[in-house]
């Protein structure tokens, strides 16, 4: 009997769970031990900010960010190696404009049949919004630029160049009974609405995959279509602020009908066919510790209505950041950023991707965890109005900073609040805070970084702080709660200690 037969008559390798991951470890670190007490200390010594807590002392997960933290795969370590640090049109560049032409279309980058250049490389995806706000915001005065979600940076690069920035959010998303998978959908009544009455205030419109803002929801190809239908109405550029587009495109591969069976590198072909440009940050799904860009169709609408913003976009590029074909970046970095640009588009490197983020939401949720859902690509969020529902904490003891406080220093994981602290503001006129609609703790995985093991204590650790929340105590600002992006820089101390 042939060996091929013979193993019909086993079950088949997909029904055990969890599958092998589809990678193995090339080599690892060992992480520094460190007792509970230890890191209280350190973490007391820094205000009970995590973004100040030394990273090479945490012992279990970092989720403050999956942006830059990617583990590199070996074939991108021997391409670092291969870096070309030449100041002009080093190997990395055309590598980088092969790789760009292949993920996204060759009319993204310096296509050869023109001879202006459409392609602007920038150290990260913040660089690259502020390039293009500035040229954009130029313009006109009072413009106003939608979107399903701008990220905080975006939201900012935008208003810092005098232009308001508006999210329209898929109503979908506040809606706890909806079972959508596309939440992070644009509201699409409501940008029709906003093209008929201020539509000569709007010089472009943006859709961020996926929605990082919005609960980090995905956006359905139809929602896609539906906006570049009316950009086209209404002779609107059509952007996308592509971060997470290979995970995006999974979304659209495991729940849109029609694309089961089409690779994720079809689909972000689809995806990038309505664009007439781009903005991204490579640290997420470039694979890529560091890069970002602008990536605008050659002959795209963008261009045809702004085509003086290139010349203009490549002089401020020279002068801000560095020759065009380097951007704000070392070639090694290209040459990495180029070989993850092949890797993230793989399909079984988005199934591990996506699978392990599902299982850890799953596990939140089976421990009774209140948990946002339904569970996204790149992190998840926990609710912390929900998870001190039945304690004292008021919203001004931001319940949320002593939750990552505790986590860190009990257990080793470092979590983000982006919630009541993160995006509330403080009015010292009348001492008055004010809240945000929602108070989340961000867990954001880094890619091929955690195993199971990692996560399920992470999950244990979380539990372990819900069952005793009652003794989770409140916090006060000692330092910086009038400050603006006053996360990143204040200093809390425990109420009473
Ligand atoms: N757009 C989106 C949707 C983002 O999530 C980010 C960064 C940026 C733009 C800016 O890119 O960091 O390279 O300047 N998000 C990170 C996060 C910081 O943790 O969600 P960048």
């Amino acid at each position: 009997m042939h060996l091929s037969a013979l193993i019909q008559d086993f079950p088949s390798q997909s029904t055990f769970k969890p599958s092998p991951r589809p990678y193995f470890n090339h080599s690892v670190e060992f992480k520094s031990a460190q007792t509970p007490e230890a890191r209280a200390k350190k973490l007391d010594e820094v205000g009970l900010n995590v973004f100040s807590f030394p990273a090479e002392i945490i012992t279990g997960c970092d989720f403050l960010s999956d942006s830059g933290t990617t583990t590199m795969t070996s074939e991108q370590w021997a391409a670092l190696h291969l870096g070309d640090e030449s100041y002009g049109s080093n190997r990395g560049f055309f590598k980088l404009m092969e790789a760009i032409h292949e993920t996204f279309g060759a009319e993204f980058f310096n296509d050869p049949s023109t001879n202006q250049p459409n392609a602007f490389l920038f150290h990260q995806g913040r660089a690259a919004e502020d390039a293009i706000f500035k040229f954009i915001g130029a313009l006109d005065d009072n413009q106003i630029i939608p979107s399903n979600g701008h990220f905080d940076t975006t939201h900012a690069n935008i208003e810092a160049n005098g232009m308001k920035a508006i999210n329209l959010f898929s109503p979908e998303l506040k809606d706890g009974n909806s079972n959508s998978h596309f939440k992070g959908n644009m509201d699409v009544s409501r940008l029709e609405k906003l093209l008929q009455e201020k539509g000569d205030k709007i010089p472009v419109i943006f859709i961020t995959i996926t929605n990082n803002t919005g609960g980090e929801q995905p956006v359905s190809l139809q929602n896609i279509k539906e906006v570049y239908g009316l950009s086209r109405t209404y002779k609107k550029p059509f952007f996308l602020d592509a971060c997470r587009f290979a995970e995006n495109a999974y979304f659209i591969k495991q729940h849109e009908e029609g694309y089961k069976e089409k690779s994720i590198k079809e689909i972000v072909h689809e995806i990038f066919s309505f664009a007439d440009g781009f903005t991204i940050s490579f640290k997420k799904d470039g694979l890529s510790n560091m890069g970002g860009g602008i990536f605008i169709r050659n002959n795209g609408l963008f261009i045809e209505k702004y085509p003086e913003i290139l010349d203009g976009l490549m002089n401020y590029q020279i002068i801000k950041e560095g020759h065009p074909t380097y951007g704000g970046l070392s070639g090694r970095d290209i040459m990495a950023l180029a070989v993850g640009l092949k890797t993230i588009v793989r399909d079984e490197y988005m199934n591990f991707r996506i699978s392990q983020i599902q299982d850890f939401g799953s596990s939140m949720a089976e421990a009774g965890l209140p948990v946002l859902k339904p569970f996204g690509g790149h992190a998840l969020y926990l609710d912390m109005n929900k998870f001190f529902e039945d304690t004292a904490l008021k919203a001004g003891d931001f319940g949320g900073i002593s939750f990552t406080a505790l986590l860190l220093s009990a257990y080793g994981h470092r979590a983000c609040e982006l919630g009541y602290f993160a995006f509330g503001s403080y009015d010292s006129k009348t001492g008055e805070e004010t809240f945000p609609e929602v108070n989340f703790v961000r867990f954001a995985v880094p890619r091929l970084r955690y195993e199971k093991q990692d996560l399920d204590h992470a999950v244990a650790s979380v539990k372990s702080l819900y069952d005793g929340r009652d003794k989770i105590p409140p916090v006060d600002v000692i330092y910086g709660k009038e400050l603006t992006l006053r996360h990143f820089k204040a200093r809390f101390k425990f109420r009473n200690s």
